[in-house]
């Protein structure tokens, strides 16, 4: 079976057999090493600092580490302003009216990027209270448009807004600025660009932000979940084989290059795909430069 979805992906047979490794206790020294690897070599892709960045991971699919994210990094006083311009946008915003999470959105049609101005108008109208995060899908899987993360980056800047991004999609092949000190999280997943199994979901997270974090949820309580892998410990049982999964390819991503070679070979995957289909008269959705590499719609 050969998938072309931009994820879960196809996997390499060295992904596949790593899961064949011998079973492991999760309160066992062993499982704590590849646990430790996994979270090493997640903040390496960015050449991230430890002592600033944490990624925490999850035994859960994308939307369980954008839950969590979102759970907790924004305050009881927060508020949040929520981009939507597809499917996913519109999950954050679900996810924050079921936490009861203080937000509004911007909604914009599928069809366009988001409104810039409008979203500084909005973050610059007082009244209702200030917003303290923005929410934005980088690569809206709906569509294949690429969020411009560097455009929403510096509004938030420029305002001390904080800004919370779902790189479910993206991380792994698309740039993150992550020296840009507005960027607080990015969640993320081990079966997109990484080319792990489904299962294993993780949040980038700036320390001082999780310092500061009161989480809504129990299971997906962000600090709580940092903590104890701090401290080469889990609160839950995890899916020990998909995260043998997830180390092997993190070392093979590693030894292919890393980012910019992954990201080189989506770039070609994707103009193939669309020189090909344009050769049968059916056009892209989205010009080149408006799409990530990872999807052509
Ligand atoms: C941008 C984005 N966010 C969230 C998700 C949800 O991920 P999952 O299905 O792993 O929960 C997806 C899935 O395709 C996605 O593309």
């Amino acid at each position: 079976m050969l998938l072309l979805n931009p994820g879960p992906v196809t996997l390499t047979e060295r992904v596949r057999r790593s899961m064949l490794q011998p079973d492991l206790c999760h309160r066992e020294s062993e499982f704590y090493d590849l646990q430790d690897e996994a979270r090493t070599r997640l903040l390496a892709i960015h050449d991230l600092d430890p002592a600033q960045w944490a990624a925490v991971l999850m035994t859960a699919s994308g939307t369980a580490a954008v839950e969590s994210m979102v759970a907790a990094l924004v305050p009881e006083a927060g508020r949040v302003l929520v981009v939507e311009n597809g499917v996913y946008g519109e999950r954050i915003a679900q996810i924050c009216a079921r936490y009861r999470v203080q937000h509004e959105r911007v909604v914009g049609s599928w069809m366009t990027a988001p409104d810039l101005e409008e979203i500084e108008e909005r973050l610059d109208l007082a009244g209702t209270g200030r917003f303290t995060h923005l929410a934005v899908v980088h690569h809206e899987t709906t569509t294949g448009r690429l969020n411009d993360l560097p455009a929403l980056s510096q509004v938030c800047r420029a305002r001390g807004v904080k800004l919370l991004v779902d790189g479910v999609s993206s991380f792994g092949a698309e740039a993150i600025d992550f020296a840009d000190p507005a960027l607080t999280a990015v969640a993320a997943t081990a079966n997109k660009c990484l080319h792990g199994v489904p299962g294993a979901a993780f949040v980038i997270v700036r320390r001082a932000a999780l310092s500061a974090a009161v989480s809504r949820t129990f299971y997906l309580d962000l600090m709580r979940l940092a903590q104890l892998q701090d401290q080469r410990g889990t609160p839950f049982t995890p899916a020990v084989h998909v995260y043998y999964a997830l180390v092997e390819a993190l070392r093979e991503y590693a030894e292919q290059g890393g980012r910019p070679v992954r990201y080189a070979r989506y770039a070609a995957l994707a103009e193939q795909v669309r020189t090909g289909l344009a050769a049968f008269g059916i056009e892209a959705v989205l010009a080149p430069r408006k799409s990530s590499v990872v999807l052509r719609a």
